[in-house]
Parts: C-alpha cells; structure tokens; sequence
C-alpha cells in the first residue's frame, strides 16, 4: 500500500480535506495527516483522524513517539507528499525553509527524491500577488507539481481564480505519481 503524507493549511477550503483524506483512502492509499494550526480554525483534527483512520499530527514539538521524530518520519516513510490546501502562508514558508510547524517541518525533511503536490486554493487577489507567485515558481523549481486551483466563487462571495482544484483533478494526479 503507497503512503500519502498529506498537508491540510489554513485556507477556508480545508473544510474539504476531510472528503479529500476520505477519498485518498477509499482509493486504497494509506494517508497521514498533518495540518497546521491555521487549518484547526476550518476542520478538526478527529474528523481528519476518523477519515484517514491514522493519527493527525498537529503541533511538532509534541510528537516524539516510540523513538520516532514524527515530522522526519512522516517526511521520510512517504510515497507522496501532498500540500491540499495550500495556502499562501504555507506556500511562502515552504518556499523560504521554514519549518516553524509540523507541516513545514515536515516540508523540510521530505527528500529531494518524492515526488511533492500541492494545490493552492485562496482568493484571486493573493493567488495574483507577486509575492505568492514567486513562492510557488520557487516549489516548482525545487520538484513541487502543481494542482492549479480553478475560477468559482470565492469566500469573498466575488467570482475569481483560487478555488481549489475538484476532487476528481486531485485524485488523477496522485495517481499519475503514484502508479508504478
Ligand atoms: C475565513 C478565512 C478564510 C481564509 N481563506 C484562506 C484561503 O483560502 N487561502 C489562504 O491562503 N489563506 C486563507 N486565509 C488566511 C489564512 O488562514 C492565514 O494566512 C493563516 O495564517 C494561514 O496559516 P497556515 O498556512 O499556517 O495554515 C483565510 C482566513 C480566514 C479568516
């Protein structure tokens, strides 16, 4: 069975990693979950714990089980590391080397050699910002493949690019990286 590290952060659109963890497992993959306190304010961690039927890994300084470091090993015992969603702030940490969360840590341990997805989902006007752009050509040019977000409307109720991508989008490309 492939593992799936999957990173849930702080975008409104966190309420969907729940259906998304579901989903992943339902398709037969073994999914561990760590999401950043941001994401704590959009689902809880024992929805995300019954879905994935796995431990959710929040806070990083908290988990040091069975002399295992938990950010190194979910960063390191994965097939796929997978960021849904995104957010801006996580994309900029990730793109800068911080590791401040259990995320992020998890971001800086993953090896060069696994393969890494994310999916930004945001509103228009910070998926356009400069800034954010950068970061994420930045994860790109370090291996990061892209699950583009897509136009809808947005939770300012405007209409605009940084809906997160459909389910069925997310699933193919974990299966494209994840087929042997
Ligand atoms: C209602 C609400 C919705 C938000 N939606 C998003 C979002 O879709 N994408 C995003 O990048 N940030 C969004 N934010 C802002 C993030 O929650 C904030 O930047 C936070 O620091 C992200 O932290 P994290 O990346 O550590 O999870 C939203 C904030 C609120 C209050």
């Amino acid at each position: 069975m492939k593992t799936i590290t999957l990173g849930v952060s702080g975008s409104v659109a966190a309420h969907k990693a729940g259906l998304i963890a579901e989903m992943l497992t339902q398709a037969g993959y073994n999914v561990r979950v760590a999401m950043t306190p941001g994401a704590a304010a959009f689902i809880t961690p024992l929805t995300l714990e019954v879905v994935s039927r796995n431990h959710v890994y929040s806070v990083v300084t908290d988990e040091y089980v069975n002399g295992k470091v938990a950010h190194v090993d979910l960063a390191q015992s994965c097939d796929l590391f997978l960021i849904v969603p995104a957010s801006a702030n996580t994309i900029g940490k990730i793109a800068n080397g911080i590791a401040d969360s259990m995320l992020t840590a998890i971001a800086s341990a993953v090896p060069v050699s696994t393969p890494k997805l994310f999916a930004p989902a945001m509103n228009d006007q910070m998926y356009a910002n400069p800034a954010v752009a950068k970061n994420i050509d930045t994860l790109k040019e370090r291996g990061y493949q892209i699950i583009e977000p897509q136009v809808g409307i947005l939770a300012s109720g405007k209409k605009g690019n940084g809906n997160l991508a459909d389910f069925e989008t997310i699933l193919t490309s974990v299966r494209s990286l994840l087929s042997d």
